[in-house]
């Protein structure tokens, strides 16, 4: 019994031994110093680092791209361009298509005589409000005593929404959205004329 208990003990033994050497065998290979940088995981750690280290200065300088761009940005101008310049490239022809949207209650002929709206002939340059025997609401009323003059701007501004510009107005009509096509419609509302407005230069 004795003997055995000690072969136990000694196999025991042997196996622990065993098993210190295969763990020690095991962390030497994990626990590896890494070159110059003493002890220390043998992970593929830096590569993740120099990934970081890498891209930060990259997002950095992109940022910094994007904030020199914002300043640039303001090329709003392009976005809201200015009736002028939207005048010197307007379409009569398409301002003329666009011009279905009015003949429905207004004449745009010579002979201007009113219908649901009063006649537009000559339109720009004539005081707002004025044309003969039409029987205008109080807004027009109230813009025609102020000695309000249509012109480019102010046409463009009502036409953008005639229901801001001038609210209660009889105008019942949505207005027209798109800046080119105001644009184009004002250069056709030019050519009705017997003495045409130039376009406002800037
Ligand atoms: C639903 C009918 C209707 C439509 C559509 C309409 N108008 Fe009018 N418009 C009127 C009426 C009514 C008035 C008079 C407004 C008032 O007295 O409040 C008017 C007034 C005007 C005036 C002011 C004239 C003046 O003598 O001061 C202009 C300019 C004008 N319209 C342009 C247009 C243009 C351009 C379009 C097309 C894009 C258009 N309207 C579409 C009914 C209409």
């Amino acid at each position: 019994m004795n003997i055995m208990s000690l072969v136990k003990f000694l196999i025991a033994l042997v196996g622990a031994l065993a098993f210190v050497l295969v763990i020690s065998f095991i962390t030497t290979a994990i626990y590896t110093p890494i070159k110059d940088k003493g002890t220390g995981y043998n992970y593929p750690i830096p590569e993740v680092a120099v990934v970081k280290e890498q891209s930060a200065p990259t997002q950095t300088s992109e940022a910094a791209t994007e904030q020199d761009a914002t300043p640039v940005e303001p090329a709003e101008p392009a976005e809201t361009t200015s009736l002028a310049t939207l005048l010197a490239s307007a379409s009569v022809e398409n301002g003329k298509k666009v011009a279905r949207k009015c003949i429905a209650c207004h004449n745009m002929k010579p002979e201007n005589k009113n219908m649901v709206g009063p006649g537009l002939w000559g339109v720009i340059g004539h005081k707002v409000g004025t044309h003969v025997d039409f029987k205008y609401s109080k807004v027009f009323q109230e813009l025609s005593a102020e000695g309000l003059v249509w012109d480019y701007e102010n046409l463009n501004e009502f036409l953008t929404s005639p229901k801001t510009f001038a609210p209660k107005s009889k105008m019942t009509f949505a207005g027209i959205k798109k800046d080119e096509d105001r644009a184009d419609l004002l250069a056709y509302l030019q050519t009705l004329s017997d003495e045409p407005v130039a376009f406002p230069t800037e």
